[in-house]
């Protein structure tokens, strides 16, 4: 894959997957933008970038709640870089929490980074996409069509996120716009993986559900979206992709029921 003289963004760039995604297209030699609410993380993934062969790489810290701050940051993206060939948007919060248990405050908390932040980067992006020739790629999750039990707030996203990809890939597709999902499944070492199942045990239990015997890494990730963002993927829009080594086809399974499990085991405050 050459994407070079290409421009990519990446929301939510600045950790885990959508790191391992802004890295996979540096390498590519893109020029790259990403953002998240941490400067510091900004500036660190910006330099990683810089020597993994980007031919240009920048960042700008703002959080995905903020409609405006995303503009003004997109738009700072597009006086610097030009127009967007590829726009990946993953910025997201998760933690696990039953519903009756939770704060209207936390289950919006999600909505409004999950689902509100993808909202806010789309239209935000829209008037810097290539016409024709942009290709936008929204990271979801299996809790969009997977329920598990403590994760409505991000079940409830995170199907939003994947509906808003198939709608504008029809609102957007006669500008030759196209709009995909990935879906990860468990991706090792990641924050993610780490907040639903804390413990080796679960880990391993967990694994077990994966027909593939292992969990994803972010290359495989990546690589789902080099593909998407690459003149090869041009037919390709309104999709939603899984890259979970078939975790989709067993259904919940073991995480289904276990989050819900250790929650419920967990002492309860006073
Ligand atoms: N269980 C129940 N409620 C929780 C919670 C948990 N584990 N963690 C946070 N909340 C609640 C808070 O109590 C608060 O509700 P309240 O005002 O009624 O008390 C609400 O959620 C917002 O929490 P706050 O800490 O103020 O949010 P934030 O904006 O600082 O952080 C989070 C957002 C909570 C999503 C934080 O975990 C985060 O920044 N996550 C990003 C990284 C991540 O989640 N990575 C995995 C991606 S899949
Ligand atoms: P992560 O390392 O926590 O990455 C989240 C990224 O989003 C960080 O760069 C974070 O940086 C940024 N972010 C979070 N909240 C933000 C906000 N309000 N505004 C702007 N940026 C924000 O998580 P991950 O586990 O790699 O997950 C990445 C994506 O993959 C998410 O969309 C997640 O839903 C999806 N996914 C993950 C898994 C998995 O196994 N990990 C499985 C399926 C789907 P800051 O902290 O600097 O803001």
């Amino acid at each position: 894959m050459d994407f070079t003289g290409k421009t990519v963004v990446v929301i939510g760039g600045t950790s885990g997957i959508n790191r391992g995604i802004a890295l996979a297209f540096a390498r590519a030699g893109a020029r790259l933008a990403v953002a998240s609410r941490s400067q510091d993380k900004v500036n660190d993934t910006v330099a990683e970038l810089r020597a993994a062969g980007a031919q240009e790489a920048l960042g700008a810290s703002f959080d995905v709640r903020d409609a405006e701050a995303v503009a003004a940051g997109l738009q700072g993206f597009r006086d610097r870089l030009g127009e967007f060939d590829v726009l990946v948007s993953g910025a997201a919060g998760n933690f696990p929490a039953l519903t009756a248990e939770m704060s209207i405050n936390a289950f919006k908390t999600v909505i409004d980074i999950d689902l509100m932040g993808t909202v806010h980067v789309m239209k935000g992006a829209y008037p810097h996409l290539k016409r024709p020739g942009a290709s936008i790629i929204n990271i979801s999750a299996p809790q969009s069509w997977l329920p598990y039990e403590g994760q409505a707030h991000v079940c409830a996203a995170k199907a939003g996120v994947d509906q808003i990809t198939r709608t504008l890939s029809l609102e957007w597709g006669p500008e030759g716009i196209r709009v995909n999902s990935v879906v990860p499944g468990f991706i090792e070492g990641t924050e993610g993986a780490k907040r639903l199942a804390p413990s080796p045990e679960a880990e391993k239990s967990f694994k077990k559900d994966v027909p593939l015997g292992r969990w994803g890494q972010p290359q495989d990730v990546a690589n789902a979206c080099l593909f998407l963002g690459s003149d090869m993927a041009s037919y390709v829009s309104g999709t939603v992709l899984s890259v979970d080594g078939a975790l989709y086809q067993r259904g919940s399974g073991r995480a289904g029921q276990m989050i819900g499990q250790m929650l419920r085991a967990m002492p309860k405050p006073g």
